[in-house]
């Protein structure tokens, strides 16, 4: 199985994640309409049986459901996985103690005594300082509680504080979890990717299909459910405009017998140092994610999706 090692020297992870905001998410995904407990278990046991044993997830993610069902599936099941998942600065988390208090949380719902990455779900800074923020995270990690750190949606220069904060710790910035995928490349332009590489952090792309598009399944007539139906790129104009990629990967896809959401996924591997986590709702779409893993697109085909793609940096 292809691995990555998260950060400078962290853990290695399978080269390919799972994102599971939609297990137990009922805003968003609709989660319990067309899908629900057993379908994000087979899910979960799909991903174990292709060898994928990192899961993303947060404690908001379906109001702390997605944790819980990860703790019951890995109890389940006995497999043992790497668990990424998420504090949310929130506006009334005001001391370093609330990290504490929404990790005991998260642990308890994941039935675990420690998890493999803590992320900062976004940069946002009401009275709690990065720097306090930093301190609550490396004295979890002291405890033992916590492998590596990684924050999430930090831009460029909010990464290298925290890089730095934590640098005092004697800590290294693992990751930054940020939305990554050929419909949505601004971290390039916006400097993440290159500041990730010069700090030695792992990438973690978010939402690498955008959201089901590139798998190419969505049309004017066949629309998403949950709050993708308001998104308008799932309208005619949205979906016109990304043809030419779509077609592109429709193109590549057969000479590796690969499906375009298999080219796309491994798109985001060829960027090194990147982790795709894409979400799934079911056995299938896992079996068909972890396709994307065990070979590579070449050096031109890599290069032909960068230059289609550009109107997305
Ligand atoms: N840090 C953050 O702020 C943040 C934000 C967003 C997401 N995330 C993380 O990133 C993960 C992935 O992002 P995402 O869920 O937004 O988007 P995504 O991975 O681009 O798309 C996931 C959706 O695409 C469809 N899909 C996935 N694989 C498929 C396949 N092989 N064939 C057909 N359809 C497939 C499924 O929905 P349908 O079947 O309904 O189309 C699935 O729910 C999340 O689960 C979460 O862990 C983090």
């Amino acid at each position: 199985m292809q691995t990555v090692t998260l950060g400078k020297n962290g853990p290695k992870v399978t080269a390919l994640g799972i994102g599971t905001w939609s297990w137990g998410d009922q805003l968003f995904w609709n989660y319990g309409q067309q899908y629900g407990p057993n379908e994000v278990k087979e899910a979960f046991t799909a991903a174990v049986e292709a060898g994928i044993t990192f899961f993303d997830t947060a404690e908001v993610y379906g109001l702390g459901l997605s944790e819980t069902l990860l703790g019951q599936f890995m109890q389940e099941s006995g497999a043992k996985v790497d668990i990424a998942t998420k504090f949310g600065p929130l506006p009334w988390r005001l001391f370093g103690d609330s990290v504490k208090e929404a990790l005991d949380k998260s642990l308890q719902r994941l039935q675990l005594n420690q998890v493999t990455l803590y992320q900062v779900h976004w940069p946002f800074t009401f009275l709690m300082s990065q720097k306090t923020l930093m301190n609550a995270l490396a004295d979890e990690v002291e405890k033992g509680r916590i492998v590596t750190v990684g924050v999430s949606n930090y831009s460029a220069a909010q990464m290298k504080e925290a890089h730095q904060l934590l640098g005092e710790r004697g800590i290294s910035l693992a990751v930054n979890q940020v939305q990554y995928s050929l419909l949505f490349r601004k971290v390039e332009t916006e400097g993440i990717i290159s500041t990730a590489k010069e700090l030695g952090v792992t990438i973690l792309a978010y939402s690498p299909l955008a959201q089901g598009l590139l798998t190419g399944k969505y049309t004017s007539e066949i629309q998403p459910d949950g709050a993708r139906k308001a998104d308008s790129r799932f309208k005619a104009a949205g979906l016109a405009k990304i043809r030419p990629v779509l077609e592109l990967l429709g193109e590549i896809g057969p000479k590796y017998q690969k499906t375009p959401a298999q080219v796309a996924l491994n798109w985001l591997m060829a960027q090194n140092n990147v982790i795709p986590i894409p979400g799934a709702k079911n056995a299938s779409q896992v079996r068909q994610n972890a396709g994307a893993l065990g070979w590579s697109l070449s050096t031109e085909d890599v290069s032909q999706l960068e230059k289609i793609s550009r109107n997305w940096l």
